[in-house]
């Protein structure tokens, strides 16, 4: 299933490319992007949105065809009107560039194991007429971390060692750049050119010699015939080869790699292995096939081919931000690579679903990242338990990130029905920081293990949910609701640290101490928790003593009764409600979301924030008339059905310094108003919920029609927002796409477990049946199955009912029997 496009224009659409070692790319048909193996390792110069536009610094290839340059990223005067065709799959980019004279086929991909990109590019002769061409490569090696971009751009080409083996241009930087103290440079960073037609006949290294007095536009000295590598200078791969007659039809192929290597692997052996046209088809075939397998662990069939494209995009969105992080993709400039902490979160909701086999060590080791006092550390590098404080070094606290590790959890359990995991002991995270991070301590070791009497303390995972869950709840402000703290999912409101309190995340936690409360009590035995807790728990403490207390840390753990425990979870629960009630509401129609740091509720009758409705509706706080009232006033007030459906907030028309930057933003874009894809699914999860199916429904496909949509430029899969003029930004690496797949499979084809045990509950309407089906491939206790809904009578939602299943032609009883292979779900009237 893939996507052809023909594109008139450059929107700067990307498509991501990585392989199962470590290299990562960003690619768009005019050859932009880059390519590297993390932050400090770039290949080709880091792009961010702008230079999608300034595609000289990436992958590029020079034709000179009867006195006349033609780029191979069509930026010249004579190629304004070339047809450009693309097409894209799991994991590569094929472009057709065609004129009068000649087309241009190329493929980029990257093998599955070896750290190279491979372009392979094929030139025909389309006219009736001899060509002779002189062809070059003109890949500029930019070789070195990304901080060095503005920060010793020349001292660090000072650094460049430059080799020249057989057709590779070898970069060995002499040193890793870095004022804190530079090492060794251990990497090779490499750019070679084959072809079967021709033979290289001069190997350019030198930027400036490259250059020559021209521009990138127009380098003057291509057809120089040097081989003398040169240290100490910007790098190209310039790689030259001897001109040839191309006759009508006829075509040459050019078989080009960009690798990066350690000093432990043969740079050059890996890049011989793909000189031929033929190995590159068998790298190819392999790295499609894994990528077709991985794609059938989780596929599904409903509306129309678009949405099935689509959605085979959205399986993989959450893989690559495990792989890119909130890094290295041309809109996500700020990324250094790692994750931040509810990211973290939201990507497992997909891996549960995929059953990837990595999950319980996953989710084990995040436990690990929780500190005594609660709080925890905020980014995650890229090994397991690798927990950093936050990203610029600035100690912040999210007041939602405490709510997510239950919900993940619940679900791995849900899923399993391996309950027994929260009853494994885990560590937790030790730094100079105390009392929420509000203070901080000398600390001895760099170890990150919190130690008593010189062992490690461990606690079970529930005593980690029940204090994340607890100390945020206790952390109220004046108005009795959540602290805000530095931000919560909002990252843009993070200017409200003093008074600021998040109604929004207030249900989230009160619910939270509900779903807890209903585990331990079906778990039924005593809890183990340390005693500090215990007091903060059932209030024979406050925070403030808590936090004193557990700043120097030698608890000893006391032994709770279930029933007890649960009931005095129920109790906060319900007081918290009773609150909610009486003081966050909008005359009966609409929810609050928060306070400013000006002590002042935000909103009006007339304007909402939706991160509140969805937060109550997602965690059931709420009766069916309050939900309903809610959904009617959100629809009212935030939905805009052509641009993707909810928008974030109301346009507030000022910018709130006490409230945060998202209101710096001009309205409509990102976290302020934008039609936010990931709040917008969770609040039509929410919808779901309540069984308000039509709303819900309406929600969601008008976010995933919008980016589908051409004039959305999103390329593939869907985009963390859509601007005011509907085209998504930030493409592939967001949370939305974990819950987009939760939402599919929960709610909208209606599997869902409880506790291992399996129901069907579909909620499909009648315009997701193709031909009188709607299917998902999933994982069902461990095993992949098709579930097919067959609605030979056309039904819309609420019309049917499920009148049998079938596995091999025979009925089953889901409740009774264990379903060991694909299954027909038969729908008939009420
Ligand atoms: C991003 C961040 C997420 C944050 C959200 C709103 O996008 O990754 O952590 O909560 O912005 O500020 P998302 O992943 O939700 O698309």
């Amino acid at each position: 299933m893939k996507k052809k496009q023909s594109i008139k224009k450059n929107y700067g659409q990307y498509l991501p490319l990585y392989n199962l070692g470590q290299l990562k790319s960003s690619i768009t048909p005019f050859f932009g992007g880059d390519i590297k193996t993390d932050h400090h390792h770039y290949l080709l110069e880091p792009t961010t949105e702008n230079d999608l536009y300034a595609n000289h610094m990436s992958r590029n290839i020079i034709f000179t065809i009867d006195d006349e340059m033609y780029f191979l990223n069509g930026n010249t005067y004579l190629q304004q009107n070339d047809e450009l065709q693309v097409e894209y799959d799991l994991l590569y980019q094929r472009v057709v560039r065609s004129n009068t004279l000649f087309s241009i086929e190329s493929l980029s991909f990257i093998p599955l194991h070896d750290n190279l990109e491979l372009l392979e590019v094929t030139i025909k002769n389309t006219s009736n007429k001899n060509l002779t061409l002189d062809v070059i490569t003109a890949i500029p090696i930019y070789a070195r971390s990304a901080d060095n971009i503005r920060d010793h751009r020349h001292v660090t080409s000072l650094l460049n060692k430059v080799e020249i083996n057989e057709q590779t241009v070898l970069v060995k930087p002499t040193l890793s750049f870095d004022e804190r103290g530079h090492h060794l440079n251990h990497e090779a960073y490499t750019v070679s050119a084959y072809s079967p037609t021709t033979k290289v006949n001069r190997i350019i290294t030198s930027l400036e010699d490259f250059i020559d007095g021209g521009s990138f536009n127009f380098p003057k000295g291509i057809y120089r015939k040097d081989f003398e590598p040169k240290p100490g200078y910007e790098v190209i791969g310039a790689i030259g080869f001897e001109p040839f007659i191309l006759k009508p039809e006829e075509t040459a192929t050019f078989n080009i790699s960009m690798g990066i290597f350690n000093q432990n692997e043969d740079a050059l052996h890996i890049i011989n292995k793909y000189k031929t046209k033929k190995s590159v088809e068998e790298a190819f075939k392999h790295m499609r096939n894994y990528f077709e397998a991985e794609s059938s662990k989780l596929s599904i069939s409903m509306v129309n081919k678009d949405v099935e494209l689509l959605l085979r995009w959205v399986r993989f969105q959450p893989v690559l931000r495990r792989i890119f992080g909130n890094s290295y993709l041309p809109h996500h400039d700020y990324g250094r690579g790692g994750r931040g902490w509810r990211d973290l979160w939201q990507d497992l909701l997909s891996l549960i679903l995929i059953n990837d086999e990595s999950v319980e060590t996953l989710l084990f080791n995040n436990f690990q990242g929780i500190r005594i006092d609660g709080s925890n550390a905020t980014i995650i590098g890229d090994k397991p338990g690798e927990f950093l404080a936050d990203r610029n070094k600035i100690v912040r606290v999210w007041s939602d990130h405490g709510a997510w590790p239950l919900l993940t959890t619940l679900s791995y359990i849900h899923s399993t029905g391996h309950i027994e995991f929260l009853f494994k002991q885990q560590t937790y995270f030790h730094d100079q920081f105390t009392h929420y991070t509000n203070k901080t301590r000398d600390i001895e070791t760099s170890e990150h293990i919190l130690r008593v009497h010189n062992k490690p303390y461990l606690g079970t995972i529930l005593e980690h949910l029940l204090l994340q869950n607890i100390v945020a709840h206790f952390n109220t402000g004046k108005f009795g609701f959540v602290r805000l703290e530095n931000a919560d999912w909002n990252d843009g409101l993070d200017m409200a640290k003093n008074n600021g309190e998040t109604i929004a995340f207030t249900h989230f936690y009160a619910s939270n101490l509900m779903k807890m409360a209903e585990v331990i009590e079906k778990i039924n035995r005593p809890v183990r928790l340390f005693k500090s807790l215990y007091d903060l728990i059932f209030e024979t403490i406050d925070l403030k003593t808590f936090f004193d207390n557990v700043s120097d840390f030698k608890d000893t753990t006391v032994e709770v009764d279930a029933t007890k425990l649960s009931y005095q979870l129920v109790e906060l629960y319900k007081k918290r409600i009773d609150h909610i009630n009486e003081n966050a509401w909008i005359k009966d129609t609409h929810l609050q979301s928060y306070i400013t740091d000006s002590n002042v509720f935000l909103d009006t009758a007339d304007t909402m924030n939706l991160t509140g409705q969805a937060m109550a509706l997602l965690n059931e706080t709420l009766t069916m008339s309050q939900a309903k009232s809610v959904a009617d006033t959100t629809k009212k007030l935030l939905f805009n059905k052509d641009n993707g459906g909810y928008h974030l907030n109301s346009n507030y028309h000022k910018i709130m310094m006490d409230m945060g930057r998202a209101f710096g933003f001009s309205y409509n874009h990102k976290e302020n108003g934008a039609v936010f894809s990931h709040m917008a699914i969770m609040y039509v999860y929410g919808l779901y919920n309540y069984n308000l199916v039509q709303l819900g429904n309406e929600g969601y496909k008008s976010l995933i029609m919008r980016a589908i949509h051409p004039d959305a430029h999103t390329v593939l899969g869907i985009p963390e927002y859509f601007t005011d003029k509907g085209v998504g930004k930030y493409l592939y690496l967001t949370g939305s796409a974990s819950w987009l797949l939760k939402l599919l499979q929960e709610q909208v084809f209606g599997i869902t477990f409880y506790y291992g045990k399996l129901t069907l509950n579909p909620k499909l309407v009648r315009e997701d049946f193709i031909n009188h089906r709607a299917s998902i491939q999933t994982f069902i206790h461990g095993k992949l199955i098709k579930i097919t809904y067959i609605n030979l009578k056309n039904l819309d939602y609420g019309a049917y009912k499920i009148d049998k299943v079938l596995y091999q032609g025979q009925p089953i009883n889901i409740e009774h029997t264990k379903i060991e292979g694909d299954i027909e779900v038969y729908l008939d009237e009420l």
